[in-house]
């Protein structure tokens, strides 16, 4: 994979900046005065369009250093060891989620993502069965095999030069999505111009009027959508989140934003957990090969590629008191960013961390969270790309390869996955 020199993704469970442009990066500002200690080491030599291009050099060496920095391009202390990471994620009470300032409330407003329990766990447990893994078995798996054959039969009827990301992964993620949420009033292009303009709005530190704009359009048609579904689907109930919420003494507000949260969280990781395991397996051919149509290795490709590629790279928390981290000072107040592209390479639990390699022995990796927030989509993820479309595809489409003449295109931190995936098939 080559990596592109534009593109500015930015991620709706960080709401930091992703791109390059100095204009919209964060503001770069000392550390808040620390306790007594040891204090985390500078990193002033990271910048975000080389963390946009390609993270993991700047990982290595930051890890080799110290579990935590403060960079000062990112306004923030960055968290790279798997320890220390796995700790923040275990421990709400000093590592909270209602982050101060979060653009991502302002975009999307006050979902469960930036709350700490009891309040968290009250609306986590709206989202009732929907997501859950029975749910998925019964109901679900037949609706992403049927939009899996949908959106393949487009790409097989477009034949040659077609790019895996825009006309496959991101059309059936948004689809799947679109139907989990039930929103049966919108389409999946809808989807992801919801998804993607408010994710431009948790990133929006440039304080763009254009990107608020969009942003805010977005937000008022979801609004519009749940107001006109959640009647309905009180009167023709179905499996999805909004039905199940119709009839939840959840207050509107926070449906609407948990509902924006998911939109802007539930597509992107999808396709881009899909692309990047489908590149990988063909850059790969002999790894390919093992798996012969078997969903236990599926299933164990999928899992290495949210370890190998975190399609989320990072996410914030807030510390509330003064706290050691893996012998690292860090003030009340100070703001953290979780880097699981990080931790997931982590050559303290992982051996060979930099390579994919589908055979390796399974540890869990932190590329799903974990704590009170691990993400809630994760078996509508692992069902989707693993258990539907990937053998489908490889099934479908003999001789699939990447083509040569056109090299695939990979970028972000924040978030991270393929922007141009050009393949050939026959
Ligand atoms: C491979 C795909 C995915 C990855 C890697 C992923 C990753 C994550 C991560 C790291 C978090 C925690 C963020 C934090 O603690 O700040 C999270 C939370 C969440 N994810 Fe996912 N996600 C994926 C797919 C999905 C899908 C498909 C859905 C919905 C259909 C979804 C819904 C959610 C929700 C609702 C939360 C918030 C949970 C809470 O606050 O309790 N995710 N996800």
């Amino acid at each position: 994979m080559t990596t592109p020199d534009t593109q500015s993704p930015s991620c709706p469970y960080s709401g930091v900046p992703t791109d390059h442009d100095g204009a919209a990066a964060a503001p770069a500002a000392a550390p808040l005065p620390g306790p007594s200690g040891p204090e985390a080491p500078v990193a002033d030599w990271v910048t975000i369009p080389d963390l946009y291009r390609d993270p993991f050099p700047i990982y290595r060496r930051m890890r080799e250093e110290a579990p935590v920095h403060w960079v000062p391009a990112v306004n923030r202390y960055m968290v790279t060891s798997y320890a220390a990471c796995h700790t923040i994620e275990q421990d709400d009470e000093v590592f909270s989620a209602n982050e101060t300032g979060s653009l991502m409330k302002r975009s999307m407003g006050h979902s469960m993502l930036r709350k700490d329990d009891p309040e968290h766990r009250v609306e986590r447990d709206s989202y009732g069965s929907t997501l859950r893994p029975g749910t998925i078995k019964n109901h679900w798996k037949a609706l992403f095999e049927a939009n899996n054959e949908k959106y393949l039969g487009e790409l097989e009827a477009k034949g040659q030069g077609v790019d895996f990301v825009w006309d496959y992964a991101a059309p059936y993620a948004a689809e799947n999505l679109r139907l989990v949420c039930g929103f049966h009033n919108a389409t999946q292009q809808d989807l992801q111009r919801w998804s993607q303009t408010m994710i431009d709005g948790t990133g929006n530190y440039a304080d763009d009027a254009g990107v608020w704009e969009k942003s805010a359009r977005s937000s008022a048609e979801v609004d519009a959508a749940i107001d006109e579904m959640l009647p309905y689907l009180r009167e023709n109930p179905d499996h999805s989140l909004l039905s199940g919420l119709a009839s939840m003494p959840i207050p509107l507000e926070a449906i609407r934003a948990n509902l924006k949260m998911t939109i802007g969280g539930g597509l992107n990781e999808p396709r881009d957990v899909l692309a990047t395991t489908v590149w990988a397996l063909l850059s790969n051919p002999d790894q390919l090969a093992s798996i012969n149509g078997d969903p236990k290795r599926y299933a164990a490709a999928f899992e290495e590629s949210v370890r190998w590629v975190a399609p989320i790279g990072m996410y914030p928390r807030q510390v509330t008191r003064d706290t050691v981290l893996e012998g690292v000072q860090l003030p009340a107040g100070a703001r953290v960013g979780v880097v699981l592209g990080a931790a997931n390479r982590d050559p303290a639990v992982f051996e060979d961390p930099e390579t994919f390699n589908i055979h390796r022995p399974r540890k869990p990796h932190l590329g799903f969270g974990g704590g009170a927030h691990f993400c809630a989509g994760t078996w509508v993820a692992r069902a989707q790309v693993a258990q539907v479309a990937m053998p489908a595809l490889f099934d479908r489409l003999p001789g699939l390869r990447l083509d040569p003449d056109n090299a695939s295109v990979d970028a972000g931190w924040v978030f991270r996955g393929l922007v141009k995936m050009p393949i050939l098939w026959g």
